[in-house]
């Protein structure tokens, strides 16, 4: 095992890992932030999705002794207090839940694009979620739902 510091959602985890751990693995099963999901655990559906510096990353493909240094936000780290993230409000106002599955890695994935480009177009949006599937929605809900999410962050709904 090797004790590495992790921060994630502004605060430091000290944990111990082994070295072949995923991030998946330990933000899930060791510090039990289950929001994050394990679709794949082969870098293919984006449940797992956390922003790392930033980015959308499928946290499933990272080692957690390469998070170390790194600002980690999960699905647990997005809403405000205890006000919902316009992004998270927008997706259940669209309908673009369903199982809910998905729902964690879309909405880090639409974080780190409006956090880039304020104002996506449809076209940069769907190529945004080229690496989040969906089994129940067909997508069109998710997509109205990050576009009412930019309007609302750019104040004009
Ligand atoms: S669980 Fe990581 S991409 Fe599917
Ligand atoms: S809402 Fe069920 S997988 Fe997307």
């Amino acid at each position: 095992m090797q004790q590495i510091k992790l921060k994630i959602n502004a605060k430091i985890y000290d944990v111990a890992v082994k070295k072949n751990w995923t991030l998946l693995y330990v933000i899930r099963e060791v510090l039990n932030l289950t929001g994050s999901k394990c679709g794949c655990n082969t870098g293919d559906c984006g449940a797992c999705k956390v922003l790392i510096d930033g980015e959308a990353v499928n946290s499933c493909t990272v080692l957690a002794i390469k998070a170390e240094e790194k600002e980690i936000v999960t699905i647990e780290g997005i809403a405000q207090g205890t006000s919902l993230h316009p992004i998270q409000e927008a997706f259940v106002e669209a309908g673009a839940v369903q199982c809910g599955f998905c729902t964690p890695g879309m909405i880090i994935t639409a974080k780190a694009l409006l956090d880039k480009n304020p104002n996506p177009t449809r076209q940069e949006i769907a190529e945004a979620l080229d690496n989040n599937l969906c089994r129940c929605t067909g997508y069109i809900k998710i997509m109205d739902a990050i576009e009412l999410a930019a309007r609302r962050m750019r104040g004009e709904a």
